[in-house]
């Protein structure tokens, strides 16, 4: 028994559904780059954990990483994303897979496609834990999700919320609704597509 689950109202996508989904993805990635060797590219932090989950089911692939950051710690998404650590190889004439846990209003998207293209990259596509369509500021397509998920409050594997300055629920081996208590407003630290529950 862990405490953190005391904390989630309900879960939304069990561990073993994220298995399937993970499994599904990495088969339909293996056969789509069959024959070639992509960059996996790992957003940072949120995405570390599906990931390694969907890379598990590919062949011949690189991994690399990048933070970039959309928010300025406010309430609201800043609208501005800036790069917090850049990816460490060349990603000219290759094909280069980005991998999400969420992609929300699309900014981080945008941005990181655009850096990729303006490099020379090959080709670029998304594949995301969850695609939260609702959340759409810019307009961006993920071309493989693992699930569209509605606007509510997720935390869990890779999604993290802020408590006290220290971002956890990582860690959690599902996707789930926080509870209310939780992200109350005197908790605050919110960032847009965690701001927004259902219920
Ligand atoms: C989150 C998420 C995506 C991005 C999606 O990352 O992991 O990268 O925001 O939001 P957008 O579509 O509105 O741009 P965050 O900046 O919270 O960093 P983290 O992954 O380290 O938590
Ligand atoms: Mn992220
Ligand atoms: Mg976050």
């Amino acid at each position: 028994v862990f405490k953190m689950d005391n904390d989630i109202e309900r879960v939304l996508y069990s561990q073993e559904a994220i298995a399937e989904a993970a499994k599904r993805v990495g088969q339909q990635l293996a056969h789509d780059y069959e024959n070639k060797t992509p960059i996996i590219l790992v957003v940072l932090k949120g995405a570390a954990l599906w990931a390694v989950d969907v890379m598990r089911y590919m062949e011949y692939t690189e991994v690399e990483f990048i933070n970039v950051s959309s928010y300025n710690g406010g309430i609201t998404s800043s609208g501005e994303v800036s790069l917090v650590t850049d990816i460490q190889s060349d990603v000219n004439n290759r094909d280069v897979i980005i991998m999400e846990d969420i992609v929300d209003t699309g900014r981080s998207l945008k941005f990181m496609k655009e850096l990729l293209v303006q490099r020379g990259a090959n080709s670029v596509k998304t594949a995301s834990l969850l695609d939260k369509k609702e959340g759409r500021v810019v307009e961006e397509d993920v071309e493989y999700i693992g699930f569209d998920v509605p606007k509510a409050f997720v935390v869990g594997y890779g999604l993290d919320y802020s408590v006290n300055g220290k971002e956890l629920y990582r860690n959690l081996p599902y996707v789930g609704i926080l509870k209310k208590e939780v992200y109350a407003p005197e908790h605050a630290n919110l960032v847009d597509h965690e701001i927004t529950p259902t219920h």
